[in-house]
């Protein structure tokens, strides 16, 4: 049983989820917090303004429930002294020999088969598959019915939409979006937008890190098959 008090950061649809997953298991929450409540409580628990909450102390722990995986990377920074807490439904299954970050979120009936490897601040959301052997890092968002095969990798930020299904071996790179019902059976490369079955690439995001310009990964990445319509393809959206 956990026993610290635990506030949960963020009061929208994602908050009220992650509330009702965390009191499945029996943890005692404080309170949930936002930048702007819109009610005062969601059932018995309190919702206050993030400008009234205690320090952190060391029986205190948070998870941070925002669906937007930027704004969760942003987030952990500003709380970044709080103990994060992981929180897994007894519904779902995680093989003993895979391993699960820190202020990560596994939900109802979802799987993590042998040897995956899930970051930290990572929403393994409903009924979501797991296979042997994946990676997933840091601020990934799973939608619920994802199926990811074996040995799949997803790289930082990214989000797959629900029922998105990734054949085995595949790896997406950062801050990628995969439209809900898509079907990836390419390599994907950083801050790439992708719908349809197959999956094909409609857009670009601009990517954080200065040092990999988009430009520069689609000349390594010839390999991959990109919509035919090149107005679309050269457009960049800020994520800034
Ligand atoms: C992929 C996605 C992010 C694109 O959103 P967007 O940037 O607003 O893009 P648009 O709606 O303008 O669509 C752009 C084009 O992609 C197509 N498209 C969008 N989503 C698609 C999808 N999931 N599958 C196939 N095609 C899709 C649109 O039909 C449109 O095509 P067109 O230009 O030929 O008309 C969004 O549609 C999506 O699937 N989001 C996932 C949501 C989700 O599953 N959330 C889970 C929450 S728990």
């Amino acid at each position: 049983m956990e026993n610290r008090k635990l506030y949960i950061f963020g009061a929208s649809g994602h908050g009220k989820v992650v509330a009702e997953l965390v009191a499945s298991t029996y943890s005692k929450i404080e309170a949930m917090i936002d930048d702007a409540p819109k009610t005062a409580s969601f059932g018995q628990v309190p919702i206050l303004n993030t400008m009234s909450i205690v320090p952190p102390k060391s029986d205190v722990a948070m998870i941070i429930a925002v669906g937007n995986n930027l704004i969760r990377k942003k987030i952990s920074s500003r709380f970044s002294n709080y103990n994060f807490f992981t929180s897994i439904h007894k519904t779902a299954f995680v093989s003993p020999s895979a391993t699960v970050g820190l202020g990560t979120v596994v939900m109802v009936h979802a799987i993590i088969n042998s040897d995956a490897k899930i970051g930290n601040h990572v929403i393994i959301n409903t009924a979501a598959l797991i296979e042997h052997d994946c990676s997933i890092a840091d601020f990934v968002h799973i939608s619920p019915k994802v199926t990811l095969s074996g040995n799949v990798s997803i790289g930082l930020g990214s989000h797959l939409g629900s029922g998105v299904i990734v054949i085995p071996g595949i790896k997406i790179g950062k801050w990628c979006t995969i439209g809900a019902g898509s079907v990836v059976i390419n390599d994907i490369p950083d801050g790439a937008t992708v719908v349809g079955n197959p999956g094909k690439i409609i857009e670009y995001t601009t990517i954080l890190e200065p040092s990999v310009t988009s430009e520069k990964i689609l000349k390594k990445k010839k390999v991959i098959k990109i919509n035919s319509d090149y107005r679309k393809f050269n457009t960049y959206k800020s994520i800034k």
